[in-house]
């Protein structure tokens, strides 16, 4: 199952692919700011606005060790240690995307603060009660064995330490349109309600701090992106999800859009705290 997720993600010359796209862009490398990357490094609903309101309610302790689970290509790893002072480290199991992430994080000289390395949320390649905080921004839509990678999660999370989740959950509608970002076929979409996903927290220890039902804004967002890609065809090689995802990604705004629309799927926003040590 891992093997098919990962190729769905992984694309051989993604790391260069990236750089000639930003240097046809007019970039240069070695002074890249945040805001240059955002229109490939940001991999959920709502981009950077959406993570840094979400951490702004979490009050990361200075030089707090965040661990950013699935962290795709590094956009909020890189944005939790420029704007919050935190050290990062980002683990994806798509091995490409560790390579992009490590780069683009040198051209923006945040790698004394921020690390990657490849694995899997199901076998962190962390001691216990190592870390102060974890995000998990749209992980848990690939993710069968939920019980499982909430229970490595708890397991690095430091006691007292929180969860941050900014995720995908299934709504009443059992139709979804693919392909979208997470998944181009229902073999590696794992969508779970709520309640469910709440349940396998609060069983493993998690207590919820605070829980906020985003999908009307997800769903405005996505109807945003769904009318640029309308107008726009990007040219190609340009700086855009299509850099990342390849052709697949002209379809993501209309079903997503739709998606949301039909309630086949909801956004959910949730910080928790692990209760007890391991
Ligand atoms: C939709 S992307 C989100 C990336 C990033 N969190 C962001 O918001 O920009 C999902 C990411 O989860 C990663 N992933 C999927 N299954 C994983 C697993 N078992 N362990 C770690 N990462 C995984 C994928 O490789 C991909 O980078």
């Amino acid at each position: 199952m891992e093997s098919e997720i990962k190729d769905h993600y992984n694309s051989d010359h993604l790391t260069q692919d990236i750089k000639t796209a930003l240097i046809n862009a007019g970039f240069n490398l070695s002074a890249l700011e945040l805001k240059n990357l955002s229109p490939i490094d940001q991999l959920h609903t709502g981009g950077a606005p959406a993570s840094i309101n979400l951490f702004k309610k979490t009050n990361f302790s200075p030089d707090a060790l965040v661990l950013d689970v699935g962290c795709g290509l590094g956009g909020s790893s890189r944005l939790l240690a420029k704007q919050f002072n935190c050290k990062v480290i980002g683990v994806d199991l798509a091995d490409k995307f560790i390579e992009a992430a490590t780069f683009l994080t040198q051209c923006t000289k945040l790698e004394n603060n921020v690390s990657f390395q490849q694995g899997s949320v199901l076998d962190l390649p962390f001691e216990n009660n190592t870390f102060d905080a974890i995000i998990c921004q749209h992980l848990l839509m690939n993710i069968e064995n939920k019980s499982k990678g909430i229970k490595e999660i708890f397991r690095v999370l430091k006691q007292n330490g929180k969860l941050i989740l900014h995720e995908i959950t299934k709504g009443e509608n059992d139709t979804l349109l693919l392909p979208v970002p997470w998944a181009d076929k229902t073999s590696i979409s794992f969508l779970e309600p709520w309640d469910i996903l709440s349940t396998i927290l609060e069983k493993q220890g998690f207590e919820t701090q605070s829980y906020s039902d985003g999908t009307h804004t997800a769903c405005s967002w996505w109807e945003k992106v769904n009318l640029v890609s309308q107008t726009r065809s990007p040219r190609p090689n340009s700086l855009g999800p299509g850099l990342v995802f390849g052709d697949i990604a002209k379809f993501f705004g209309k079903n997503m859009y739709a998606n949301f629309k039909n309630n086949s799927i909801c956004l959910v926003e949730a910080i928790l705290k692990k209760s007890y040590a391991t």
